[in-house]
């Protein structure tokens, strides 16, 4: 694994434990014996199989090479406390193509570190993408520098001067190359660069800026990629070096590079290697936190570490606890504390297995109550029963028997966090465990894997539902059936890379807050949880800078929402689409009864949206929602007060509704800032349809909706006044009537969440002046079969529009569609085609960059 000494894992206690045990073992063999016969299928503590139950010699303890502590680094740029919050600051990805696996590395650091970003390829017209997004990035990545240095020069242009005028830093790897080449001359920056190169003896650099989780100076003994190479710069004065190495024959290299933009005015700091490797990976986070100025999740150096270990009396006789196994865990509890200041284990019980092992294991059972005092105890469920399964009153009724339990045999819960067996009712969200949850144990803050989803880990968030705040649960490895060093998935090999730079190393420099999941189990038997959390940290004490600290879980809860207040509300999604949320629903809950709409009409307010619902439900193969009661005529979900209510209360206005197509239609979603997201989450394959009106036509409207509505924020106002905006509530309406047109901006916002493919922009001229037309088109794209729109929606002198006809009788919208109102004069007309015109030409850009049609309205506004 690496050159350091060999020790054996658990410096003292791993020794006697094995003569200890077999010791007591041969003083219960008969019981344990008939116990084998009789629980032939449980894990038997002494497999014949199993060899050494200790680390094997080739799996020593991590020992760090150098513990010389290196200064203070008073020079590195901190984050100064107001900057820590997040704000809205995002990242342009632009990837060689959306499934490139170092791509998808990159997203996944980026999901991890809660960066906002997004994701183009080079494709696709980078006019558009720096027109379009002025201002909008803090850092632009490039999955491959190459692809930069060889752009064509008008595209390397715009790039240039997009990053320079805006001071947005580029961020790039230089991989290696299939051929080796000695060394080349990057075209511009005066570099020379040496690819596949082997590099020895890497550190960062004391006098950098940007190693801030990275611990400088610290030497890497080994070879740094044996059978992998880096790309190595020529050190330059022009250049800072971040990470040096040295080159096969002892010459100084830099291995990570950052350009001040000395020549050309674009910073860029440039990595010889993908994130492959964990230093690298290392330099890239502390690189975010340099470029996007403290505005992702990873400020502090802080790391918050919490270890649950759940399934407390509960297991398979073999599989649990012993006396010897409880004294360890009280001196791995003490150890740890060297490591994270004030930690404490959160032991989670089930009261109702308490004496359920075998002899040896019950006074295992008896020595954790002695010791009870010493852990801080959480309730997990009185027979390891799954929440989901039952109504409140029988989970009350548990809960109660867990409690007195607890009181019973001096359980301290000092704390109102509790864990749900097998994460049961907490996502997808089982209200009933909330209920049973508050009334028993007043219950605050809990945890688990599955929201929004198990994988990928770096994705998992937290939210608050009914004042519980839950927060994202890890996991590093250690089910109730990691036991075993020999048996442990995959190979042991796993779980030391899992330690040592991969998934286990990386949870922890990630998220400023990790709580673990641990079982029982993983403290019996080799006792792989002492393994796993003495080498992580030792690892991370070698390598970074971070400081790790415990504190209660309440207190954690709060300082989660608010470092991450972004996710207090809950994002829906459809349990049915994840196979891990399917398997933990209420049996009552059927997927094959679930009906939720395909077909989102999602605006913008004012374009005709209400025509089109109407007239395309005429066609049988469409439904929509039951009217609601005491609400909106639309149903608003995914942009206000009505998500809050949830998924079950969505799902159920759709219940029993049939129909190949089931449309929401929602004018409010098109211009709300989580209404793509939270539908993309939902309805991640519905499709989307946008009217595209005039508009100027359309903030005209939208004005004259406010006055016929008597709306007081109006009050005499023209929209000339409006434009105006002299007093604040002409600024208030001017700045809604006129967001509400820029088409482009929030379009971008819905081609993030869903495929261009999946939707359907309708001409809102096109719409009023031959609905028949719109509606033919748009059934064909729905793959519905023709229907005859042509006589059921007539032109209608009176109305002025069109409308439907049923059983021969005209049925027209009501007074507030299709108002009379005094027609737009030719001056108002022109100030608002003005306050319009850059953003419809970034929305033609957009709508040619994705072969969309182009409206007649905005053609000829573009011609004028
Ligand atoms: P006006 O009332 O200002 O004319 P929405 O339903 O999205 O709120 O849009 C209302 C607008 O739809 C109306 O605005 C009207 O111009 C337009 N519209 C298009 N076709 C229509 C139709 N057949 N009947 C009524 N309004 C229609």
């Amino acid at each position: 694994v690496h050159n350091c000494d060999v020790k054996f894992s658990s410096n003292s206690s791993m020794v006697p434990y094995i003569p200890a045990r077999l010791l007591k073992a041969v003083k219960f063999l008969p019981a344990l014996l008939l116990l084998y016969v009789l629980l032939f299928t449980s894990i038997s503590r002494w497999p014949d199989s199993a060899g050494p139950r200790f680390p094997p010699q080739h799996i020593s303890n991590f020992v760090c090479p150098s513990s010389k502590a290196f200064g203070d680094y008073a020079h590195f740029e901190g984050c100064s406390p107001n900057e820590t919050a997040l704000s809205e600051s995002r990242i342009l990805l632009l990837l060689e193509d959306v499934l490139s696996r170092h791509g998808k590395l990159i997203t996944q650091m980026l999901n991890a570190t809660k960066c906002s970003y997004k994701i183009d390829t080079f494709s696709k017209n980078l006019l558009l993408l720096t027109t379009s997004t002025r201002g909008r990035y803090s850092t632009i990545i490039i999955e491959n520098f190459n692809r930069y240095i060889n752009l064509p020069k008008r595209n390397r242009q715009l790039l240039d001067k997009y990053s320079k005028d805006y001071k947005v830093p580029i961020v790039s790897f230089l991989p290696g190359r299939a051929q080796f080449f000695s060394s080349s001359n990057v075209s511009g920056m005066n570099l020379t660069v040496w690819h596949n190169q082997k590099a020895f003896n890497a550190r960062f650099s004391l006098s950098s800026i940007i190693p801030f989780t990275a611990r400088p100076g610290v030497v890497l003994p080994f070879p740094v990629s044996e059978g992998r190479e880096w790309t190595l710069f020529e050190e330059s004065p022009l250049y800072e070096s971040v990470l040096v190495a040295e080159d096969i024959e002892g010459r100084r290299r830099a291995a990570i590079i950052r350009d001040k933009g000395t020549i050309d005015g674009v910073e860029k700091i440039v990595f010889g290697h993908n994130l492959t490797d964990w230093m690298i990976g290392l330099g890239f986070i502390d690189s975010l936190r340099w470029s996007t100025k403290c505005r992702c999740g990873v400020n502090s150096l802080d790391r918050f570490i919490q270890i649950d270990i759940d399934d407390v009396f509960v297991g398979a006789r073999g599989t649990r606890m012993i006396p010897d196994d409880v004294k360890a865990l009280v001196e791995l509890q003490e150890r740890l504390r060297l490591h994270i200041s004030n930690f404490s284990f959160l032991l989670g019980y089930s009261g109702a297995y308490f004496l359920h092992g075998d002899d040896l294991e019950d006074d295992g059972d008896r020595k954790l109550l002695q010791n009870a005092g010493k852990f801080v105890w959480f309730p997990h469920m009185w027979k390891h029963n799954h929440p989901q399964d039952h109504n409140e009153s029988f989970l009350e009724s548990t809960m109660i028997l867990n409690k007195q339990f607890g009181m019973e045999n001096n359980l301290q819960v000092p704390f109102e966090y509790a864990i749900s067996p097998q994460h049961g009712g907490v996502y997808p969200v089982h209200e009933a465990l909330f209920d049973a949850w508050e009334k028993v144990w007043g219950v605050r803050a809990t945890s688990t894997e599955e929201y929004p989803h198990f994988r990928p880990w770096a994705s998992r968030r937290g939210f608050i539902h009914r004042n519980v705040k839950v927060l994202p649960r890890q996991t590093c490895g250690l089910y109730t059936h990691t036991q075993l060093f020999h048996l442990y998935p995959g190979g042991v090999n796993k779980l030391i890379s899992s330690i040592q730079g991969g998934d286990l190393f990386w949870t922890i420099v990630l998220n400023p807050i990790s709580i673990f999941m641990t079982h029982q189990q993983n403290f019996a038997h080799d006792r792989l949880a002492e393994y796993t959390f003495e080498n992580v940290l030792s690892f991370l004490e070698c390598w970074t800078r971070l400081r790790f600290r415990w504190e209660d879980p309440i207190s954690v809860a709060e300082r989660y929402f608010h470092i991450f207040p972004m996710e207090k509300t809950p994002v829906w999604s459809n349990p049915c689409l994840d196979d891990r949320h399917r398997s933990i629903l209420p049996p009552s809950f059927n997927c094959s009864n679930l009906t939720l709409p395909n077909l989102l009409i999602v605006g913008p307010q004012k374009t005709g949206t209400t025509a089109l619902a109407s007239f395309l439900q005429l066609h049988p193969d469409v439904s929509t929602n039951g009217i609601l009661e005491r609400t909106f005529e639309e149903i608003q979900f995914f942009s206000g007060e009505n998500y809050y209510k949830g998924f079950g209360w969505y799902s159920q206005l759709f219940r029993n509704i049939e129909g190949t197509i089931v449309l929401d239609k929602s004018a409010t979603y098109f211009d709300s800032w989580e209404g793509p997201r939270r539908a993309a989450t939902l309805l991640p394959h519905a499709k989307i349809v946008v009217i595209l009106h005039d508009p100027v036509l359309r903030a005209y409207s939208w004005f004259n909706h406010l006055v016929a509505r008597n709306e007081s924020i109006v009050n005499g106002l023209s929209m000339d006044d409006v434009l105006d905006g002299k007093s604040a509530s002409a600024k208030r309406i001017r700045s809604r009537c006129i967001s509400g047109g820029r088409y482009a901006h929030h379009l971008d916002r819905w081609l993030e969440w869903f495929p261009s493919s999946q939707f359907y922009l309708i001409d809102g001229g096109e719409l009023k002046e031959n609905p028949v037309r719109t509606l033919t088109d748009l059934t064909r794209w729905l793959g519905l079969p023709p229907f005859d729109f042509h006589s059921s929606i007539k032109y209608n002198h009176k109305k002025g529009f069109h409308c439907k006809i049923i059983s021969g009788i005209p049925s027209c919208l009501g007074a507030s569609k299709g108002r009379s109102y005094p027609s737009l004069s030719p001056s108002l007309s022109s100030r608002l085609c003005f306050l319009f015109q850059s953003d419809n030409v970034v929305l033609h850009k957009m709508l040619l960059k994705h072969n969309f049609p182009v409206p007649v309205w905005l053609s000829s506004s573009l011609d004028k």
